[in-house]
């Protein structure tokens, strides 16, 4: 049976790159792998207040899509040489109520993707170190920085051939990574 896999992507906007990133990793997935790309946008940015007996419709939906999910990948801009407040937003709500995170032992892959030459390298560390707390299993290798990313799409939005062999690499990599972990 195929493992459902969440996808959570940093990034709000229509043209969005690594929205077009994470359409790709949909095509690219191995048989064993059915990726679906969950909402994150709508989520109230995360409060106690507004948590306990009766959150936010949001953040229960949230929380099963993640809970019902054999993994997660993470694809991600980097916002001022750090994670953006999205993912991290989601990573905090799913993380609550205390005891009860949807995080824990997950498999996860952490793809930063940029305009820039560095690739988001500070947003991918930084959205690692939750991983250590929130107690999931990354993907340590390959790493996935992907720099100049408006030159690995031709103007009819195809990718190159390039950057999709690296995407394969990586989604193939994680694949391996969820059969160890299930
Ligand atoms: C608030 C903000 C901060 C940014 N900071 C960085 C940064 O630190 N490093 C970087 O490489 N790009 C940075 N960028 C540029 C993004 O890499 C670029 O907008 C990218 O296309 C965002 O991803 P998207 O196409 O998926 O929306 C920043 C963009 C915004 C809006």
């Amino acid at each position: 049976m195929k493992k459902n896999i969440a996808v959570l992507v940093g990034s709000l906007r229509k043209a969005s790159y690594n929205l077009k990133v994470a359409k790709v990793l949909q095509q690219l997935a191995p048989d064993a792998l059915n990726l679906t790309i969950i909402e994150i946008g709508d989520l109230p940015l995360y409060n106690e207040d507004i948590d306990g007996d009766n959150p936010p419709a949001a953040y229960r939906r949230f929380r099963q899509q993640i809970a019902d999910s054999a993994g997660v990948i993470i694809v991600s801009p980097e916002y001022n040489r750090s994670l953006p407040a999205t993912i991290k937003n989601a990573l905090d709500v799913g993380s609550r109520p205390y005891g009860k995170s949807v995080w824990s032992k997950k498999p996860v892959a952490t793809i930063t993707v940029s305009q820039g030459a560095v690739g988001g390298f500070g947003a991918n560390q930084h959205i690692r170190q939750t991983y250590v707390f929130l107690d999931m299993q990354p993907l340590q290798q390959p790493e996935a920085y992907l720099g100049n990313i408006a030159s690995s799409f031709d103007e009819n939005g195809h990718i190159s051939e390039k950057t999709k062999q690296f995407l394969q690499h990586i989604i193939d990599a994680y694949a391996e990574l969820v059969a160890k972990f299930s």
